[in-house]
Protein backbone atom coordinates (compact mmCIF):
# COMPACT_ATOMS: atom_id res chain seq x y z
CA UNK A 1 0.00 0.00 0.00
CA UNK A 2 3.42 2.29 -0.04
CA UNK A 3 2.73 5.02 -2.39
CA UNK A 4 0.82 7.97 -3.07
CA UNK A 5 -2.71 8.32 -1.95
CA UNK A 6 -5.22 10.87 -3.49
CA UNK A 7 -7.79 12.45 -1.37
CA UNK A 8 -11.31 11.61 -2.53
CA UNK A 9 -13.72 13.18 0.29
CA UNK A 10 -13.43 14.60 3.31
CA UNK A 11 -16.88 13.62 5.62
CA UNK A 12 -17.73 15.41 8.92
CA UNK A 13 -17.74 12.82 11.76
CA UNK A 14 -18.08 14.80 14.44
CA UNK A 15 -17.59 18.51 15.75
CA UNK A 16 -14.05 17.52 15.93
CA UNK A 17 -13.19 14.30 14.03
CA UNK A 18 -13.59 14.33 10.59
CA UNK A 19 -12.89 10.85 7.59
CA UNK A 20 -10.96 11.40 4.99
CA UNK A 21 -11.51 8.88 2.08
CA UNK A 22 -8.30 7.82 -0.10
CA UNK A 23 -7.67 6.87 -3.48
CA UNK A 24 -4.77 5.01 -4.55
CA UNK A 25 -3.12 7.00 -7.36
CA UNK A 26 -2.96 3.86 -9.50
CA UNK A 27 -6.08 1.70 -9.77
CA UNK A 28 -5.26 -0.93 -6.70
CA UNK A 29 -7.31 -2.27 -4.18
CA UNK A 30 -6.18 -1.83 -0.32
CA UNK A 31 -5.78 -4.78 1.40
CA UNK A 32 -4.90 -4.95 4.79
CA UNK A 33 -6.20 -6.55 8.53
CA UNK A 34 -8.99 -4.83 10.32
CA UNK A 35 -7.33 -2.48 12.96
CA UNK A 36 -4.13 -1.76 11.23
CA UNK A 37 -2.69 1.35 10.51
CA UNK A 38 -0.75 3.62 7.63
CA UNK A 39 2.21 5.79 8.43
CA UNK A 40 1.78 9.01 6.83
CA UNK A 41 4.41 11.63 5.10
CA UNK A 42 2.80 14.69 5.16
CA UNK A 43 4.76 18.07 3.90
CA UNK A 44 3.82 20.77 6.04
CA UNK A 45 5.28 24.66 5.67
CA UNK A 46 7.48 23.14 3.55
CA UNK A 47 8.99 19.96 6.17
CA UNK A 48 7.94 16.30 6.17
CA UNK A 49 6.07 15.42 9.20
CA UNK A 50 5.54 11.69 9.82
CA UNK A 51 2.06 10.94 11.93
CA UNK A 52 0.70 7.13 11.93
CA UNK A 53 -3.33 7.00 11.41
CA UNK A 54 -5.26 3.97 11.85
CA UNK A 55 -7.78 2.55 9.09
CA UNK A 56 -11.45 3.22 10.00
CA UNK A 57 -12.53 1.93 6.47
CA UNK A 58 -12.36 -2.11 6.81
CA UNK A 59 -10.77 -4.18 4.15
CA UNK A 60 -13.92 -5.58 2.76
CA UNK A 61 -14.92 -2.33 1.26
CA UNK A 62 -11.06 -2.66 -0.60
CA UNK A 63 -11.87 0.19 -2.90
CA UNK A 64 -11.47 3.08 -0.99
CA UNK A 65 -8.96 3.93 2.22
CA UNK A 66 -10.54 5.69 5.22
CA UNK A 67 -8.75 7.56 8.01
CA UNK A 68 -10.91 9.43 10.75
CA UNK A 69 -9.02 12.40 12.73
CA UNK A 70 -9.80 14.29 16.21
CA UNK A 71 -8.48 17.34 16.68
CA UNK A 72 -5.61 17.23 19.30
CA UNK A 73 -5.50 20.81 20.79
CA UNK A 74 -2.18 22.54 19.75
CA UNK A 75 -1.51 19.36 17.49
CA UNK A 76 0.36 20.17 14.70
CA UNK A 77 -0.87 17.38 11.82
CA UNK A 78 -4.47 16.65 13.43
CA UNK A 79 -4.93 20.40 12.82
CA UNK A 80 -3.51 20.98 9.49
CA UNK A 81 -4.94 17.76 8.73
CA UNK A 82 -9.03 19.15 9.49
CA UNK A 83 -8.07 22.71 7.95
CA UNK A 84 -6.51 22.05 4.71
CA UNK A 85 -6.52 18.74 2.97
CA UNK A 86 -9.27 18.79 0.71
CA UNK A 87 -10.15 16.23 -2.23
CA UNK A 88 -7.58 16.08 -4.61
CA UNK A 89 -4.77 16.50 -3.11
CA UNK A 90 -2.02 13.70 -2.81
CA UNK A 91 -0.38 12.53 0.47
CA UNK A 92 2.23 9.87 1.27
CA UNK A 93 1.91 6.80 2.89
CA UNK A 94 3.60 3.25 4.19
CA UNK A 95 1.93 0.31 5.66
CA UNK A 96 -0.39 -1.39 6.62
CA UNK A 97 1.57 -1.90 10.34
CA UNK A 98 0.54 -3.44 13.27
CA UNK A 99 -0.79 -6.50 14.66
CA UNK A 100 -4.37 -4.64 16.57
CA UNK A 101 -6.83 -6.65 15.07
CA UNK A 102 -9.63 -9.10 15.26
CA UNK A 103 -8.05 -11.18 12.17
CA UNK A 104 -5.22 -11.89 14.37
CA UNK A 105 -7.20 -13.17 17.26
CA UNK A 106 -10.34 -14.91 15.38
CA UNK A 107 -12.91 -15.55 18.20
CA UNK A 108 -16.80 -16.21 18.58
CA UNK A 109 -17.47 -13.09 20.93
CA UNK A 110 -15.77 -10.09 21.42
CA UNK A 111 -15.74 -6.88 23.62
CA UNK A 112 -14.74 -3.40 22.08
CA UNK A 113 -14.28 -0.79 24.40
CA UNK A 114 -13.03 2.77 23.22
CA UNK A 115 -12.75 6.15 24.00
CA UNK A 116 -11.94 9.45 21.75
CA UNK A 117 -9.68 8.83 18.43
CA UNK A 118 -9.37 5.32 19.61
CA UNK A 119 -12.42 4.39 18.21
CA UNK A 120 -11.33 3.99 14.89
CA UNK A 121 -9.54 0.44 14.70
CA UNK A 122 -12.81 -0.90 16.44
CA UNK A 123 -14.89 0.80 13.69
CA UNK A 124 -12.70 -1.07 11.20
CA UNK A 125 -13.00 -4.27 12.93
CA UNK A 126 -16.92 -4.41 13.32
CA UNK A 127 -17.78 -2.98 9.80
CA UNK A 128 -15.57 -5.68 8.59
CA UNK A 129 -17.85 -8.32 10.76
CA UNK A 130 -20.83 -6.72 10.09
CA UNK A 131 -19.94 -6.63 6.38
CA UNK A 132 -18.90 -10.45 6.71
CA UNK A 133 -22.05 -11.36 8.14
CA UNK A 134 -19.88 -13.12 10.77
CA UNK A 135 -21.45 -15.04 13.10
CA UNK A 136 -19.34 -13.73 15.96
CA UNK A 137 -20.95 -11.99 18.53
CA UNK A 138 -20.24 -8.11 19.03
CA UNK A 139 -20.41 -6.03 22.29
CA UNK A 140 -18.80 -2.41 21.18
CA UNK A 141 -18.69 0.21 23.92
CA UNK A 142 -17.08 3.76 23.40
CA UNK A 143 -16.93 6.30 26.15
CA UNK A 144 -17.30 9.79 25.01
CA UNK A 145 -17.39 13.05 27.37
CA UNK A 146 -21.13 14.11 26.07
CA UNK A 147 -23.44 12.82 23.17
CA UNK A 148 -22.22 15.38 20.59
CA UNK A 149 -18.75 13.92 20.29
CA UNK A 150 -20.00 9.95 20.11
CA UNK A 151 -18.64 9.00 16.53
CA UNK A 152 -20.44 7.42 13.76
CA UNK A 153 -23.31 6.89 16.70
CA UNK A 154 -25.74 6.09 13.48
CA UNK A 155 -23.90 4.33 11.40
CA UNK A 156 -23.02 1.74 14.80
CA UNK A 157 -27.08 1.67 16.01
CA UNK A 158 -27.78 0.64 12.30
CA UNK A 159 -25.37 -2.47 12.24
CA UNK A 160 -26.84 -2.98 15.94
CA UNK A 161 -30.43 -2.53 14.41
CA UNK A 162 -30.09 -4.78 11.24
CA UNK A 163 -27.08 -7.62 12.52
CA UNK A 164 -28.29 -10.24 14.62
CA UNK A 165 -25.05 -10.27 16.71
CA UNK A 166 -23.81 -6.63 17.18
CA UNK A 167 -24.60 -4.78 20.25
CA UNK A 168 -23.30 -0.96 20.99
CA UNK A 169 -23.50 1.32 24.29
CA UNK A 170 -22.16 4.47 24.74
CA UNK A 171 -21.22 5.92 28.05
CA UNK A 172 -21.46 9.78 28.46
CA UNK A 173 -19.59 11.90 31.06
CA UNK A 174 -22.62 14.69 30.50
CA UNK A 175 -25.36 15.99 28.64
CA UNK A 176 -24.94 17.28 25.11
CA UNK A 177 -25.62 21.00 23.76
CA UNK A 178 -28.89 19.95 23.64
CA UNK A 179 -29.23 16.49 23.93
CA UNK A 180 -30.07 15.36 27.41
CA UNK A 181 -28.34 11.79 28.16
CA UNK A 182 -30.21 8.94 29.47
CA UNK A 183 -27.70 6.45 28.79
CA UNK A 184 -25.23 5.31 31.46
CA UNK A 185 -23.45 8.14 32.41
CA UNK A 186 -20.48 9.12 33.98
CA UNK A 187 -17.12 7.00 33.23
CA UNK A 188 -16.92 3.25 32.28
CA UNK A 189 -16.70 0.89 35.60
CA UNK A 190 -16.03 -2.72 35.92
CA UNK A 191 -20.62 -2.72 37.19
CA UNK A 192 -21.84 -0.67 34.23
CA UNK A 193 -19.39 -3.30 31.95
CA UNK A 194 -20.93 -6.27 33.93
CA UNK A 195 -24.51 -4.40 33.01
CA UNK A 196 -23.83 -4.12 29.79
CA UNK A 197 -21.49 -7.09 28.82
CA UNK A 198 -22.86 -10.05 31.50
CA UNK A 199 -20.57 -12.52 29.70
CA UNK A 200 -17.70 -10.63 30.14
CA UNK A 201 -15.38 -13.61 31.32
CA UNK A 202 -16.05 -14.78 27.75
CA UNK A 203 -15.24 -12.51 25.61
CA UNK A 204 -11.92 -11.45 23.41
CA UNK A 205 -11.10 -7.80 24.60
CA UNK A 206 -9.70 -4.92 22.24
CA UNK A 207 -9.25 -1.81 24.11
CA UNK A 208 -7.94 1.59 22.40
CA UNK A 209 -7.97 5.40 24.11
CA UNK A 210 -6.41 7.53 26.34
CA UNK A 211 -4.08 5.98 28.27
CA UNK A 212 -5.46 7.06 31.62
CA UNK A 213 -8.82 4.81 30.01
CA UNK A 214 -6.57 2.13 29.04
CA UNK A 215 -5.33 2.22 32.31
CA UNK A 216 -8.74 1.89 34.14
CA UNK A 217 -9.94 -0.72 31.23
CA UNK A 218 -6.80 -2.84 32.46
CA UNK A 219 -7.75 -2.80 36.08
CA UNK A 220 -11.44 -3.64 35.57
CA UNK A 221 -10.65 -6.55 33.33
CA UNK A 222 -8.07 -8.17 35.60
CA UNK A 223 -10.24 -7.70 38.20
CA UNK A 224 -12.92 -9.43 36.50
CA UNK A 225 -10.42 -12.25 35.98
CA UNK A 226 -9.81 -11.95 32.21
CA UNK A 227 -6.67 -13.49 31.18
CA UNK A 228 -4.04 -11.19 30.31
CA UNK A 229 -3.77 -12.45 26.50
CA UNK A 230 -7.54 -12.34 25.47
CA UNK A 231 -6.73 -8.64 25.97
CA UNK A 232 -5.75 -6.66 23.27
CA UNK A 233 -4.55 -3.07 23.34
CA UNK A 234 -3.57 -0.25 21.59
CA UNK A 235 -2.32 3.67 22.35
CA UNK A 236 -2.23 6.19 19.75
CA UNK A 237 0.05 8.29 22.41
CA UNK A 238 3.80 8.42 22.86
CA UNK A 239 4.71 7.25 26.15
CA UNK A 240 5.68 10.20 28.35
CA UNK A 241 9.43 10.47 27.94
CA UNK A 242 10.84 8.39 31.26
CA UNK A 243 12.16 10.67 34.16
CA UNK A 244 15.45 11.45 33.99
CA UNK A 245 17.15 8.47 35.96
CA UNK A 246 19.22 8.85 38.98
CA UNK A 247 22.38 8.21 38.67
CA UNK A 248 24.35 4.45 39.15
CA UNK A 249 22.76 3.25 35.35
CA UNK A 250 25.61 2.60 33.18
CA UNK A 251 26.02 5.03 30.36
CA UNK A 252 27.53 4.40 26.97
CA UNK A 253 29.00 6.56 24.30
CA UNK A 254 26.44 6.48 21.06
CA UNK A 255 28.41 8.32 17.68
CA UNK A 256 26.10 9.76 14.66
CA UNK A 257 28.09 8.75 12.02
CA UNK A 258 25.97 11.13 9.54
CA UNK A 259 26.21 14.54 11.88
CA UNK A 260 29.50 13.40 13.70
CA UNK A 261 27.91 13.74 16.82
CA UNK A 262 28.38 11.49 19.92
CA UNK A 263 26.22 11.71 22.75
CA UNK A 264 25.89 9.90 26.03
CA UNK A 265 22.98 7.36 26.78
CA UNK A 266 22.32 5.74 29.65
CA UNK A 267 20.80 1.76 29.60
CA UNK A 268 17.53 2.82 30.42
CA UNK A 269 17.28 5.36 28.33
CA UNK A 270 16.39 4.80 24.21
CA UNK A 271 18.74 6.40 21.89
CA UNK A 272 15.56 8.53 20.40
CA UNK A 273 15.11 10.12 23.98
CA UNK A 274 18.76 10.54 24.64
CA UNK A 275 19.48 12.00 21.25
CA UNK A 276 16.64 14.44 22.29
CA UNK A 277 18.00 15.39 25.34
CA UNK A 278 21.20 16.98 23.68
CA UNK A 279 18.91 18.88 21.33
CA UNK A 280 19.28 16.47 18.11
CA UNK A 281 15.72 16.13 16.69
CA UNK A 282 15.83 12.55 14.57
CA UNK A 283 12.59 11.49 12.62
CA UNK A 284 9.85 9.59 14.90
CA UNK A 285 6.14 9.35 15.08
CA UNK A 286 4.67 7.40 17.74
CA UNK A 287 7.68 7.07 20.16
CA UNK A 288 6.39 3.11 20.60
CA UNK A 289 8.13 0.51 18.72
CA UNK A 290 5.00 0.99 15.88
CA UNK A 291 5.18 3.19 13.05
CA UNK A 292 8.84 2.33 11.62
CA UNK A 293 9.95 6.31 11.10
CA UNK A 294 12.50 6.02 13.86
CA UNK A 295 14.24 3.08 11.95
CA UNK A 296 18.14 3.62 11.27
CA UNK A 297 21.37 0.89 10.67
CA UNK A 298 22.99 0.43 13.66
CA UNK A 299 26.75 0.47 12.51
CA UNK A 300 28.71 -0.67 15.53
CA UNK A 301 27.70 -2.27 18.84
CA UNK A 302 24.46 -4.14 19.89
CA UNK A 303 21.24 -2.73 21.60
CA UNK A 304 17.84 -4.03 23.81
CA UNK A 305 15.56 -3.96 21.34
CA UNK A 306 11.41 -3.93 22.34
CA UNK A 307 9.77 -3.31 18.89
CA UNK A 308 6.26 -3.27 18.18
CA UNK A 309 5.71 -4.20 14.92
CA UNK A 310 7.65 -1.02 13.29
CA UNK A 311 10.14 -3.65 11.52
CA UNK A 312 9.71 -5.62 8.40
CA UNK A 313 10.93 -9.07 8.33
CA UNK A 314 14.64 -9.31 7.81
CA UNK A 315 15.61 -5.90 8.96
CA UNK A 316 16.79 -7.21 12.18
CA UNK A 317 19.14 -9.36 9.52
CA UNK A 318 20.47 -6.02 8.22
CA UNK A 319 21.15 -4.15 11.40
CA UNK A 320 18.01 -1.73 11.62
CA UNK A 321 16.87 -0.38 14.57
CA UNK A 322 14.42 1.41 15.89
CA UNK A 323 15.58 4.17 18.05
CA UNK A 324 12.59 5.14 19.90
CA UNK A 325 12.47 1.07 21.76
CA UNK A 326 16.32 0.61 21.86
CA UNK A 327 18.37 1.28 24.63
CA UNK A 328 22.48 0.68 24.30
CA UNK A 329 24.19 -2.67 25.75
CA UNK A 330 27.83 -1.03 25.02
CA UNK A 331 29.13 1.96 22.69
CA UNK A 332 27.51 2.34 19.56
CA UNK A 333 27.95 3.95 16.35
CA UNK A 334 24.16 4.22 14.57
CA UNK A 335 23.58 5.88 10.46
CA UNK A 336 22.10 9.31 11.96
C1 LIG B 1 -0.72 3.34 15.76
C2 LIG B 1 -1.38 4.71 15.83
C3 LIG B 1 -2.61 4.90 15.23
C4 LIG B 1 -3.25 6.16 15.30
N1 LIG B 1 -4.49 6.31 14.75
C5 LIG B 1 -5.14 7.49 14.89
C6 LIG B 1 -6.47 7.66 14.37
O1 LIG B 1 -7.05 6.76 13.77
N2 LIG B 1 -7.07 8.87 14.56
C7 LIG B 1 -6.46 9.91 15.22
O2 LIG B 1 -7.07 10.99 15.35
N3 LIG B 1 -5.21 9.77 15.73
C8 LIG B 1 -4.54 8.60 15.57
N4 LIG B 1 -3.26 8.45 16.06
C9 LIG B 1 -2.61 9.63 16.69
C10 LIG B 1 -1.90 10.45 15.59
O3 LIG B 1 -0.81 9.71 15.07
C11 LIG B 1 -1.32 11.76 16.13
O4 LIG B 1 -0.52 11.49 17.25
C12 LIG B 1 -2.42 12.74 16.52
O5 LIG B 1 -3.22 13.07 15.39
C13 LIG B 1 -1.78 14.03 17.10
O6 LIG B 1 -0.87 14.53 16.16
P1 LIG B 1 -0.62 16.11 16.06
O7 LIG B 1 0.52 16.32 15.13
O8 LIG B 1 -1.89 16.83 15.80
O9 LIG B 1 -0.19 16.47 17.56
P2 LIG B 1 1.30 16.75 18.06
O10 LIG B 1 1.71 18.09 17.54
O11 LIG B 1 2.16 15.57 17.77
O12 LIG B 1 1.06 16.77 19.64
C14 LIG B 1 0.54 17.91 20.32
C15 LIG B 1 0.32 17.56 21.79
O13 LIG B 1 -0.73 16.59 21.93
C16 LIG B 1 -0.29 15.41 22.61
N5 LIG B 1 -0.90 14.27 21.87
C17 LIG B 1 -0.38 13.65 20.79
N6 LIG B 1 -1.20 12.69 20.35
C18 LIG B 1 -2.27 12.71 21.14
C19 LIG B 1 -3.48 11.96 21.19
N7 LIG B 1 -3.75 10.96 20.30
N8 LIG B 1 -4.37 12.27 22.16
C20 LIG B 1 -4.13 13.26 23.07
N9 LIG B 1 -2.99 13.99 23.08
C21 LIG B 1 -2.08 13.73 22.14
C22 LIG B 1 1.21 15.42 22.50
O14 LIG B 1 1.80 14.77 23.63
C23 LIG B 1 1.52 16.92 22.48
O15 LIG B 1 1.57 17.43 23.77
C24 LIG B 1 -2.61 7.22 15.99
C25 LIG B 1 -1.35 7.03 16.58
C26 LIG B 1 -0.74 5.79 16.52
C27 LIG B 1 0.60 5.60 17.16
S1 LIG C 1 8.83 6.43 16.31
FE1 LIG C 1 7.48 4.88 15.62
S2 LIG C 1 8.76 3.10 15.62
FE2 LIG C 1 9.97 4.62 16.52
Amino acid sequence: MTGPLVCKQVRDVTHDMRTFVFEASEPALFRHDPGQYLTFTFEIDGQEIDRCYTLSSPPSRPLLASITVKRVPGGRVSNWLHDHLTPGDVVRARGPLGGFSTARHPAPAYLFLSGGSGITPLMSMTRTLYDLASPADVVFVHSARTPDDIPFRQELELMAATAPHIRVAHVCEDDGAVERWDGHRGRLTLDVLRQIAPDLPRREVFTCGPQGYMRAIRRMLATAGLPEDRCHEESFEAPAPAAVKATGDTSFAVRLSRSGATIACDTGTPLLEAAARAGITLPSSCGQGLCGTCVTTLEKGTVDMRPGGGLRPGDVARNKILLCCSTPLEDLVIDA
